[in-house]
């Protein structure tokens, strides 16, 4: 049995990023089908478009959906732009559940970011006089899905939940904070605060360790999740996972298309083999359990630079395992990682491979 991946290799850094990911993936789960559509800039500059229907069509009737970054300076001041591709995904997808990691060393925390409403969706355009608006909207059944979504996700780790809004200032904060308590009463395991968003900024820079699991609005979770990753190895580091009710989730670096060293082959890799993990693991876990394959656990820095990938599967036969994971080694040995990043490639005891970097 396999699985069909939708790949999106995206634009500048993007497809080397994506070429890493997809060597990755041949080795691991050698099942996997991989299909790579037009998205970004490169469906632009194709189709007029940065999401056409038939990459659409693909990516509904898919089992995940890989994404690398997109956009390109190109497009930064034309009326069809990369980025609302993008947005146009995730709701035609409805993945409302925006997941973002942040860990290294004492700090474990996850950015549960509320993906398909608020600013970025509100109604917006240019009044008689010329003022430019935007608007905040949610109903309240989008922020009772999340918020559901951030009390499951905190009950299965530390049992603390964060839920972060400007409910000082904003309506729609007001009633966030009404609704996340209601679904809090069917919760009480788990233990909720609220936290004025200036404030969780203070606090995620002063003292990040103190955080589980954080629950906000759209814009408010895109501001935090760059600062919290920002604090835990930069966002070379940052994956994400955006998970909908059913269908596909899409699972994309945090991280944009760097422009500036696109074609250089130094775009590190990292984050998006971390958001291939995360589709390993929550995007087709239970496919994977059914092929009995090695998955990708997480891909980190170690301490001198380097970067650790950690696997881990079912083998009756630690031959296999050996072999497999001597398998991707090679994968490395030939161009995985950008050639100038990679200095020195160690197999560590049990199952974690660690390839050290020059950066
Ligand atoms: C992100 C990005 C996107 C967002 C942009 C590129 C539209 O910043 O995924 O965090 O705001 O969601
Ligand atoms: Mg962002």
């Amino acid at each position: 049995m396999s699985a069909r991946i939708v790949c999106l290799p995206g634009d500048c850094i993007g497809p080397e990023v994506m070429a890493v990911a997809q060597r990755i993936l041949r080795e691991l789960a050698p099942d996997l089908e991989l299909e790579d559509h037009l998205f970004g800039a490169a469906a632009i500059r194709a189709t007029g478009d940065p999401l056409p229907d038939e990459t659409l069509e693909a990516c509904r009737s898919a089992a995940a959906v890989l994404k690398a970054p997109i956009g390109h300076p190109e497009f930064d001041a034309a009326d069809v732009r990369p980025e609302q591709g993008m947005l146009r995904l995730r709701a035609e997808l409805d993945v409302y559940t925006n997941l973002r990691p942040a860990k290294q060393g004492a700090v474990d925390l996850v950015i549960v970011r509320e993906l398909v409403g608020g600013l970025y969706f509100g109604a917006r355009g240019v009044r008689e006089d010329g003022t430019v608006f935007d608007t905040c909207e949610y109903h309240p059944s989008q922020v009772e899905r999340i918020a559901r979504r951030a009390f499951e996700l905190a009950r299965s780790r530390g049992g603390r939940l964060t839920s972060v809004d400007k409910a000082n200032v904003l309506e729609t904060s007001r009633m966030w904070r009404r609704v996340v308590h209601e679904v809090g009463a069917e919760y009480p395991e788990v233990a909720v605060d609220d936290l004025l968003v200036d404030n969780a900024a203070m606090q995620l820079a002063s003292a990040p360790e103190q955080f589980d699991v954080l629950v906000t609005e759209n814009m408010f979770g895109d501001i935090l999740s760059d600062l919290a990753a920002a604090m835990t190895g930069g966002l070379g580091l940052a994956p994400s996972a955006s998970l909908g009710d059913a269908g596909p989730g899409v699972f994309e670096p945090v991280h944009g298309s760097a422009p500036d060293i696109a074609g250089k082959g130094i775009a590190n890799p990292a984050a998006m083999l971390r958001s291939t993990a995360l589709l390993l693991e929550y995007g087709l876990g239970a496919t994977l359990r059914r092929l009995g394959d090695v998955r990708l656990r997480d891909v980190a820095r170690s301490p001198d630079g380097g970067v650790i990938a950690d696997y881990f599967g079912d083998f009756d036969d630690p031959e296999e395992l050996a072999a497999r994971l001597s398998a991707t080694v090679g994968v490395v040995e030939h161009g995985l990682f950008p050639a100038a990043m990679v200095s020195d490639i160690v197999i560590g005891r049990g199952e974690q491979v660690e390839i050290r970097s020059l950066r």
